[in-house]
C-alpha cells in the first residue's frame, strides 16, 4: 500500500493556532505528517529548541498521525532521510507568496522528488503570525485564542523568569 508522508517546517517560536489548523488539515490529507522544528533558526529564539518541541507535542496529541522532530541544515535532506513524499506549508496572504514560491522553486532544485504542497488556514488566523504574538506579548495586549493556552502558560511563566 502507498502512503503519502510529509513534512510540515517551521520555526514554531512559539507553535499559534494558524500552525495547529494547518497541521489538522495536514493530518486529513496526510498518512503521516512530521511537524518539522528548524533547530537553528538565524533570528534568536525566544524559545529553546527542547521547549518548542515540547509545546509542538501537546498541540499534536490529538491527531493520530502527526509526529514531532526537530531538524538542522537542509530541508530537503531531512524530507530525504524520512522518505517524506511532500513539504507542506502554510499561505496566509498574497504577502507570504514571494518567499513561499522562492523557497518552493528552491528545494525542488535540490530534491526534484520532493514535491511542495500549500494550504490555507482559516481566514480567522490569516494575520497570525509568532513573531506578532510575541510582540503583543510582551507589550502587554492579549494573545488569547491566537495561541493555544498552555503557550500562553509558557510565555508568562518566561516572562517572570
Ligand atoms: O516558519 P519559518 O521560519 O518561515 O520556516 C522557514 C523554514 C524552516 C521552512 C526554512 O527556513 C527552511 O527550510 N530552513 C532550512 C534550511 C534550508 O533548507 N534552506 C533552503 C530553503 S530554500
Amino acid at each position: 500500500m502507498h502512503t503519502v508522508k510529509a513534512i510540515y517546517p517551521g520555526s514554531f517560536d512559539p507553535v499559534t493556532n494558524g500552525h495547529l489548523d494547518l497541521i489538522a488539515r495536514g493530518s486529513k490529507l496526510f498518512d503521516h505528517l512530521v511537524v518539522a522544528i528548524l533547530q537553528n533558526a538565524s533570528k534568536s529564539p525566544l524559545f529553546t529548541e527542547v521547549e518548542r518541541f515540547n509545546m509542538l507535542t501537546e498541540g499534536v496529541r490529538q491527531f493520530g498521525n502527526v509526529s514531532v522532530a526537530t531538524f538542522d541544515g537542509l530541508l530537503v535532506d531531512f524530507a530525504r532521510q524520512q522518505q517524506a513524499h511532500a513539504v507542506l506549508r502554510g499561505i496566509r496572504a498574497i504577502s507570504d507568496y514571494e518567499y513561499e514560491f522562492q523557497m518552493a522553486l528552491m528545494n525542488r532544485r535540490l530534491a526534484p522528488e520532493v514535491e511542495t504542497i500549500f494550504l490555507v488556514p482559516d481566514a480567522k488566523y490569516s494575520f497570525v503570525s509568532s513573531r506578532l504574538v510575541k510582540q503583543v506579548f510582551e507589550l502587554g495586549g492579549s494573545v488569547e485564542g491566537l495561541v493555544p493556552p498552555f503557550v500562553i502558560e509558557r510565555m508568562k511563566a518566561r516572562s517572570k523568569a
